[in-house]
């Protein structure tokens, strides 16, 4: 009772104080007060008023005037946007304090992309369409939006990167233990295949995150599906080369007591790319997003830090 009186009052206040300060200043759209039934700090699930919906959760730092980053988190196939909350922790303020976390539901519990994925459904547009929303209802720095996504959703990570009309929109890119389907017109070569991705001009950062012992997308590549899952190595210097940072990574060994090998990508560090595209090998490690429950280091932090060296 007295919390949400508190809450409407903390609204009530930023809403005149958007209206005397100039608020477009700020970076944000004008009168972006939290809607009154909103509660930062608890995730709550809202329909994009189609049939559509989507996990949101507002931090509890929000303030209507203060632009905060944006964070799309997309689920693996057949799983809801509730378990890509708990496995990413983008919501969890020790990792994420200031961003707008949000978890979208993909129909079918998949996302385009897959061949088992509806044909029909645009994800892509559901996307652009929620970008639009959230920055007329809530206070985003466009400039920091970023994606994220496991298997499938890491699948459709790597799919909106490739998309010019949307990687303008999105400053980095880091899908984990994605599922990288590419329609083959041979036999599956999974080390030789060419990646497909008409990313037009935009030099994408990349971060990628993937276990050497997963069964389900293995690191080495296979048919599956019917159609033709990379080795992970040649998908990552792929995005290098359609960058233009070369071919060629700086290899650290042993990280995080020895599980993770991580490429850098150009190789050379004093190079200014150095780092845009990056991958995280993790030894042992199956088809799991990093964290202290499934391997020895969490993926998220790296993440985050991997989106804050990177804005529109
Ligand atoms: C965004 O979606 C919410 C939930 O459906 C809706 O209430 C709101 O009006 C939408 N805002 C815009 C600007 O489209
Ligand atoms: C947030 O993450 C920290 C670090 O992993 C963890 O200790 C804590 O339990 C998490 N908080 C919640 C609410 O899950
Ligand atoms: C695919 O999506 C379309 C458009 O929403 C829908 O009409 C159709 O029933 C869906 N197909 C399947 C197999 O779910
Ligand atoms: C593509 O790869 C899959 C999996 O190996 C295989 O079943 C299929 O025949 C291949 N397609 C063509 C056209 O060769
Ligand atoms: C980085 O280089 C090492 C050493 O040549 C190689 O084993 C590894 O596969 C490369 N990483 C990527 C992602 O290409």
């Amino acid at each position: 009772m007295a919390l949400s009186k508190l809450t409407s009052l903390f609204v009530l206040s930023n809403a005149l104080l958007g209206t005397a300060i100039a608020a477009s200043s700020s970076g944000c759209k004008a009168n972006a007060a939290l809607p009154q039934d909103q509660t930062p700090g608890v995730a709550f699930t809202q329909s994009d008023g189609t049939d559509r919906n989507y996990l949101i959760h507002i931090p509890s730092t929000y303030v209507s005037t203060t632009p905060a980053e944006l964070i799309f988190s997309f689920h693996g196939h057949g799983a809801k946007a509730s378990d890509q909350e708990d496995i990413s922790q983008f919501s969890n303020a020790t990792f994420n304090p200031n961003g707008i976390a949000v978890y979208p539901q993909g129909k079918k519990e998949s996302w385009q992309g897959a061949p088992y994925a509806n044909k029909s459904i645009n994800d892509i547009e559901f996307v652009k369409d929620m970008i639009s929303n959230f920055t007329e209802t809530y206070c985003i720095d466009t400039s920091r939006i970023y994606a994220s996504g496991m298997s499938n959703g890491g699948g459709f990570t790597a799919t909106l990167a490739c998309d010019p009309s949307v990687n303008t929109q999105i400053a980095a890119f880091a899908p984990v233990s994605g599922a990288y389907y590419i329609k083959n017109s041979t036999a599956c070569e999974p080390t030789a295949i060419e990646v497909p991705c008409d990313k037009g001009d935009r030099v994408v950062p990349v971060i990628e995150f993937h276990g050497d012992h997963d069964t389900t997308i293995p690191y080495g590549g296979e048919g599956k599906s019917g159609e033709c899952l990379p080795e992970i190595s040649h998908f990552v210097r792929s995005w290098s080369g359609r960058d233009g940072l070369g071919l060629e990574n700086k290899t650290t060994y042993d990280m995080y007591d020895g599980s993770v090998t991580r490429s850098m990508f150009p190789a050379d560090s004093s190079d200014p790319n150095f780092g845009l595209v990056q991958h995280y090998k993790t030894a042992g490690l199956a088809h799991k997003w990093p964290s202290m429950d499934t391997t020895n280091y969490d993926a998220t932090p790296i993440i985050m830090e991997f989106f804050g060296n990177h804005t529109l």
